[in-house]
């Protein structure tokens, strides 16, 4: 199955952490955060990897992670992302790594406890629309940081707010999808936002609005780790004590 890893963005949550570096290559414990990405990656079934990053630290990660062959990666290929134009127009540089076939993708500042291979082993066998990945969350300011899902009463997401006001449920959407090979289509659509981004959760909008979308509720924990400076630090003290990308 291939994989699309998204390490660009300017980090400026992070700042000043991120001034002369890419935020990815911060560490997080005793390895970088990328590689962490990279084995949660490896762990779910992905044999072939596409990082896209911004053009600056593209040779700095090359450096870092080679040709992937000592994370267990049968391919690593590197694109590079020339604006800050948000995670979906980062998405669509992977069209052709995807070779019109499904694709996982994850934001490369995500670390979870527990593998989301039973996620990705779910969508391999029906690759139908999008798949995504929900955590827990019972705080409200916490979630007014990330996308959340809106709910019917069957558990049905209605649609995904994107950095709620007031969340509309106990979810945050993670940073991994699962998408069919449309999803390229649905990235040449989209419109940039109030944050002059192409949004993820408009892609996953779309999917929502066509009926074709599926979730799983992660175990264990999940943490942003570019969200802010604060879930940077817990992220990194929950990962020295417990580890990550666990069975
Ligand atoms: C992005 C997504 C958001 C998701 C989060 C997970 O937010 O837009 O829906 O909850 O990643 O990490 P961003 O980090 O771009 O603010």
């Amino acid at each position: 199955m291939r994989g699309i890893l998204l390490a660009g963005g300017t980090g400026s949550r992070l700042n000043r952490l991120t001034r002369i570096t890419n935020k990815h290559l911060l560490p997080v414990y005793d390895r970088s955060m990328v590689e962490w990405s990279v084995e949660a990656m490896v762990a779910a079934g992905i044999d072939e990897l596409l990082i896209v990053t911004g053009g600056e630290r593209v040779g700095d990660f090359m450096r870092m992670l080679g040709d992937g062959s000592s994370y267990g990666l049968e391919g690593l290929s590197y694109a590079v992302q020339e604006n800050a134009g948000g995670i979906a127009e980062a998405l669509g540089l992977g069209e052709r790594f995807a070779k019109g076939g499904p694709i996982v993708v994850m934001l490369a500042d995500n670390i979870f406890e527990h593998t989301f291979r039973p996620t990705i082993e779910a969508f391999r066998a029906n690759p139908q629309g999008c798949r995504l990945v929900l955590s827990k969350m019972d705080d409200p300011t916490h979630l007014s940081h990330l996308g959340v899902p809106e709910m019917d009463e069957d558990g049905r997401i209605v649609r995904i707010i994107e950095k709620p006001e007031v969340p509309p449920s106990h979810f945050a959407v993670t940073g991994v999808y699962c998408y069919a090979s449309e999803v390229f289509d649905v990235v040449k659509t989209l419109e940039p936002s109030a944050r002059g981004e192409l949004e993820i959760t408009d892609v996953n909008n779309h999917f929502i609005g066509a009926g074709h979308v599926a979730y799983d509720v992660q175990p264990g924990f999940w943490g942003d780790a570019g969200e802010s400076i604060p879930a940077y630090q817990e992220v990194g003290e929950f990962v020295a004590r417990n580890g990550a990308n666990k069975p």
